[in-house]
């Protein structure tokens, strides 16, 4: 056996439609149209060439230093992003290891074994989200430079041909 990716992470939330708004809006996520009986039981997010997941709870488990962690392309846009929507964002956070680690600047921080850029931000539920950037690239045993999968538009596993049209035919 060998692990291709993550494919998804589930994160607890109070409120399907601040969520998909705010992931939309912020981090670029894409809706994954599952059919109507699916869609009701989870909402299902695109974030670049993985999924997130999301359970629907009242009052999420939030545990303040659990987080994913997403790369992004081009890092000064991002947090130029991030400040255009007002989006708080933050060297040190309660996954944080040491609060004099990754520099002085309050709001982002570089690792000093890769230069990994990296900032931390929650969503609306208080869940944290880490955001990197390594401007040294991914490499395989041999040192050979990697390319990561790229984030076409619509990037989705396959789902059975007309299984969604058929719910919908059903009135599911
Ligand atoms: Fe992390």
């Amino acid at each position: 056996m060998a692990i291709k990716m993550i494919h998804h992470v589930n994160v607890q939330i109070s409120d399907r439609e601040r969520t998909r708004a705010w992931y939309e809006k912020v981090l670029g996520a894409e809706f994954l149209d599952r059919g109507p009986a699916l869609n009701r039981r989870q909402l299902q997010l695109r974030l670049g060439s993985s999924e997130i997941h999301f359970t629907v709870t009242p009052r999420p488990t939030i545990v303040q230093s659990s987080h994913f962690a997403i790369e992004v392309d081009d890092w000064e846009s991002t947090l130029a992003h991030l400040d255009d929507l007002r989006i708080p964002h933050v060297r040190t956070s309660a996954a944080s290891t040491g609060s004099d680690i990754g520099g002085t600047d309050p709001q982002q921080g570089r690792r000093e074994d890769s230069s990994e850029h990296y900032t931390y931000i929650k969503d609306p539920d208080g869940n944290l989200i880490e955001l990197v950037n390594h401007p040294l690239g991914l490499q395989d045993s041999q040192g050979r430079k990697v390319e990561v999968a790229h984030d076409p538009r619509g990037l989705r596993w396959v789902q059975i041909a007309g299984f969604v049209e058929a719910e919908k035919a059903r009135g599911l």
